[in-house]
């Protein structure tokens, strides 16, 4: 503990001197990894999938996408309320400005697209005219209502959008991971630790 950290920090201890995350951030943290880690993958391959007869394969991967990525705005929306109320600890007391810049930067720009993405790409679905409901249905089961009629216009730019943000969060999740492990192996700070 320094001067500027004259009073405890959330969550320090001997393992984590700089404070940690509490368990309700990290639980919102790493279970958005895990839809993250579905939604990204099917949404680049779909495309690239041929129908078999029937289009259910197909279909199958538009289902998974779309649940996991209408999951995740859900769970975002609940994070940021959740943080509202429960701040993040400080940057540790050593973290040279550049780095604290950088740091706010990428995670504004991640929750930024935690929010849009999966906005772009479910109105680009009523937009063309296949909302969540059938073989699309919200987790399998759940048949969302028709939120507007079919535009194409509109469809094609939040297509386009949905298409930058995907691009956008492989950038933003690279330097992301980047910086973590920078942190970990490398800085040996003991960040990454605070998430854990
Ligand atoms: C954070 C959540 C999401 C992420 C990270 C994500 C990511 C992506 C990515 C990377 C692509 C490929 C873009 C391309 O190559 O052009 C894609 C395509 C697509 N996404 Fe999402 N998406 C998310 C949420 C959603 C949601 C909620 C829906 C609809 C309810 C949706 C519907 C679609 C559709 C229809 C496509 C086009 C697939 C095709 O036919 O090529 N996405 N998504």
């Amino acid at each position: 503990m320094d001067a500027t950290h004259a009073t405890a920090l959330p969550g320090q201890d001997a393992a984590h001197p700089d404070g940690q995350y509490g368990s309700a951030a990290k639980w919102f943290h790493w279970i958005t990894v895990g839809l993250i880690a579905i939604a990204l993958p099917t949404g680049f391959v779909i495309k690239f999938i041929t129908g078999d007869g029937d289009g259910a394969y197909k279909m199958g991967f538009y289902a998974i996408h779309e649940s996991a990525g209408l999951t995740i705005l859900f769970a975002s929306i609940a994070r940021i309320l959740w943080k509202a109320r429960h701040p993040a600890p400080p940057h540790p007391a050593g973290l040279p400005p550049i780095m604290r810049i950088a740091a706010t930067a990428t995670h504004h720009g991640l929750y930024a697209l935690l929010i849009l993405q999966p906005l772009m790409g479910f109105f680009a679905t009523n937009a063309w005219g296949f909302p969540m409901r059938d073989q699309t249905a919200y987790l399998g089961f759940i048949h969302l209502p028709k939120f507007m009629e079919a535009s194409e216009g509109l469809a094609t730019a939040l297509s386009w959008g949905h298409t930058i943000g995907g691009y956008l969060f492989v950038v933003l999740l690279a330097a992301h991971i980047g910086a973590a492990i920078f942190h970990h192996a490398i800085r040996r700070d003991g960040t990454l630790m605070r998430m854990l």
